[in-house]
């Protein structure tokens, strides 16, 4: 069926012996967009082997060579950012300009992988052992970073490419390979990704890209004897995949409940531009997105007006127009958020704008006067529907922040910079930003959830340094 995009294994694109195929409903109109190839175990199980062979060879391929192959296919990436980022509008509803911008940051992600990773990679430590009580200089210990082996990336479907990349760039410039498994909203998007990599020249089997349905490949893949390392970013199934897999390392980030904690003394047009920023970019399908504001009563009135004139100036359609607000992913997803809604409603939370919901579009919604017995209080929406929490001191927000089970990012808003200090240090989460809304990026920069928010450290330093093992040679002095 020339219709079905085909897979990509061993350096070549392929139809699945399964004669299968995976649709992809647009968001935005409801219908079959694309079809992917619905991979079978086997296909896995030669995918494993030829990464197996390909990474053997790779690790042994000069490391600025490695690092030029990324700069190319970095580059040839962002040539082709508007045909990618056609695909992500698609897929997953993002925004056009937006999800032309991810395609121009998974570029240069690509090519700062390149550039630290000759550097981070290029050194190693030397040892000796009198330092050590009882020895003499007679051992000499030399370390360096070999590779992990084969690296299982699954990125999740809010940055089929950018979160593709930023799992791909770090284990190739290490040594590693590559078996993706992309989210079926997105895959297209990750296939035409994978093909730059393809023009870029990488050896036969170093990178594969497997789409298919989770319940047929997704246990088989993640369990998979061959899998030395997974990367993956997404929701609860990274707690299920980190309690079957095997003695490997793993990367783990599953979203969070990004508290906003707003301060008397806090400027608050500039908190009222980054709870826009922060909880309705890409319609808040983001795990970095603002998910609660927790704002002290006296400044509360003032913000919720400021909040309130701005939402209504978001732009709410179709992402081909550029919208602010576009439809969520899926209709299950828009029920859920639905859900969160209802219950909010039913136990008497303040609406600032009617309820709107069309197919999978829900309109941008701030809730006032959320109350801890709200479901919207600790769950994650991941739509256009931001709750607030009245506080009347500093510390019943801290606390409401320390109660969830997530624990990725967080953000305070304040002039008093010794407070501010004080409050990141409360907070449970991995990154507390200061005066502005919890983000990722730059993509250099170290990023981390605690609790049920992950395992491990993502940024390009932190990922090279994951996806690598440190080896020691003693040379022993007679
Ligand atoms: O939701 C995925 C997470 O990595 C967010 O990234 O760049 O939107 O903060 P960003």
């Amino acid at each position: 069926d020339g219709d079905v995009f085909k897979y990509y294994a061993d350096g070549e694109w392929k139809k699945s012996s399964s004669g299968k195929s995976v649709s992809i409903i647009n968001p935005t109109t409801r219908k079959t967009q694309y079809k992917v190839q619905a991979c079978t175990q086997e296909e896995v199980n030669k995918a494993m082997e030829t990464a197996k062979t390909a990474q053997k060879s790779w690790a042994k391929t000069p490391l600025w060579k490695r690092a030029e192959l990324l700069h190319k296919a970095a580059a040839i990436l962002k040539e082709h950012k508007a045909p990618i980022g056609e695909c992500l509008v698609k897929e997953i509803a993002k925004p056009a300009k937006d999800a032309v911008t991810e395609v121009v940051r998974s570029g240069d992600l690509v090519s700062y992988c390149a550039e630290e990773g000759v550097r981070i990679l290029g050194e190693g430590k030397f040892l000796v052992s009198d330092s050590f009580p009882g020895n003499e200089r007679t051992k000499y210990c030399l370390t360096s970073k070999i590779p992990l082996g084969v690296i299982l990336a699954i990125p999740p479907f809010n940055y089929p490419v950018n979160l593709a990349v930023s799992k791909i760039g770090p284990a190739l410039i290490a040594g590693n390979s590559i078996v993706l498994k992309p989210p079926t909203q997105g895959a297209v998007a990750a296939l035409h990704m994978v093909h730059c990599f393809h023009l870029a020249g990488f050896p036969k089997g170093l990178i594969s890209c497997i789409t298919g349905k989770g319940s047929e490949i997704g246990d088989f893949l993640t369990m998979h004897p061959g899998v030395n390392c997974i990367s993956f970013t997404g929701g609860d199934t990274g707690i299920a995949i980190s309690k079957k897999a095997g003695m490997i390392p793993l990367q783990m980030e599953l979203g969070g409940k990004d508290a906003c904690i707003v301060l008397e003394d806090a400027d608050l047009d500039l908190v009222a531009a980054n709870i826009i920023k922060g909880g309705f970019s890409y319609s808040g399908q983001r795990c970095t997105a603002v998910k609660v504001v927790l704002v002290m009563e006296s400044v509360a009135d003032a913000l919720v007006e400021k909040v309130k004139a701005k939402v209504a100036k978001l732009t709410v359609g179709p992402p081909e127009d550029n919208c602010d607000i576009t439809p969520v992913v899926t209709e299950s997803s828009a029920n859920f958020i639905e859900g969160l809604v209802m219950d909010a409603k039913q136990k008497g939370a303040t609406f600032c704008q009617e309820y709107k919901r069309e197919g999978n579009l829900i309109w941008p919604l701030l809730l006032d006067h959320v109350r801890p017995d709200m479901r919207i209080a600790w769950e994650e929406p991941f739509g256009p529907v931001l709750p607030v929490i009245r506080i009347n001191s500093v510390e019943e927000g801290i606390h409401h922040c320390n109660a969830s089970n997530f624990g990725l990012q967080g953000c305070v808003f304040t002039r008093d910079i010794n407070k501010a200090i004080l409050i990141s240090d409360a907070m449970e989460t991995g990154t507390v930003q200061i005066n502005s809304a919890p983000a990722r990026g730059p993509d250099h920069f170290p990023f981390q959830g605690l609790k049920d928010s992950g395992i491990g450290s993502q940024g390009i330093t932190n990922s090279i340094n994951m996806m690598t093992k440190v080896k020691s040679t003693v040379i022993n002095l007679p």
